[in-house]
């Protein structure tokens, strides 16, 4: 089989901004990294253009995370992010939603548990960027060690089967989304990442969505 795509990770991050540069300015002083782990995914792509960085994961990888990141703002918060999100009284410029590819305890997963939780986190006025994993394809869906993770999904999209799902749905279905929280959406673009890795049928789109606060 043949990848989807095999643009490294580095380059999918920059052809997304530099596709919003090109069309909107954004603020580049503040970004918050959820889900954050050691930050060796995109974070560290990331995080090199922002001032300041607060990750939070529920396991604690400040070490590494800083090690990986090289950044000399960058802050690690060993804590649940819906914790974080009740907590803090910050905003930010940039959210990053790398949520995990299974069910976690307490029946979350991928983003699932915290994206409509988010608003306290976005500037008050002007733009804030979101970058998040649309999953297009999940590796496993019908295993038995993926029943949870997919009954979750089913009920976040609303569908009885998430096994295949298109951009054609989930650009609508996050824009309406977002929406529903009370933001504009001014803006939003795709990549996809590595769809096979270690012999796992998955693909992943990359969502970039410029949004603010409706008032
Ligand atoms: C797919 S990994 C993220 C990868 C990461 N972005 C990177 O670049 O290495 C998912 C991470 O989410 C964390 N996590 C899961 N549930 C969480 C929660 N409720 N609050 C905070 N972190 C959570 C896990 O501990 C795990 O490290």
């Amino acid at each position: 089989m043949v990848n989807k795509t095999e643009e490294p990770e580095k380059e999918l991050v920059e052809r997304l901004f530099s596709n919003v540069e090109s069309e909107m300015p954004i603020q580049f002083d503040s970004m918050w990294d959820a889900n954050a782990k050691e930050g060796n995914f995109i974070s560290k792509f990331i995080a090199s253009k922002y001032k300041e960085v607060d990750a939070v994961d529920i396991n604690d990888y400040t070490e590494a995370y800083k090690k990986n990141l090289e950044h000399p703002n960058a802050n690690f918060f060993v804590m649940d992010n819906r914790d974080y999100i009740s907590q803090c009284k910050k905003t930010y410029d940039l959210i990053l939603l790398e949520g995990p590819l299974c069910e976690i305890d307490g029946g979350t997963a991928e983003h699932f548990g915290m994206i409509d939780r988010l608003v306290p986190l976005i500037r008050p006025t002007g733009n804030t960027v979101l970058i998040l994993n649309a999953v297009l394809e999940p590796y496993d869906y019908d295993s038995e060690a993926n029943r949870s993770w997919k009954e979750i999904r089913n009920t976040f999209y609303g569908k009885k089967d998430t096994s295949k799902m298109s951009w054609q749905f989930m650009a609508p279905f996050y824009i309406n989304l977002f929406h529903k929280m009370g933001l504009n959406v001014h803006y939003y673009d795709r990549v996809a990442r590595r769809s096979i890795e270690k012999g796992d049928h998955y693909s992943i789109d990359l969502m970039l969505v410029v949004v603010e606060r409706a008032s």
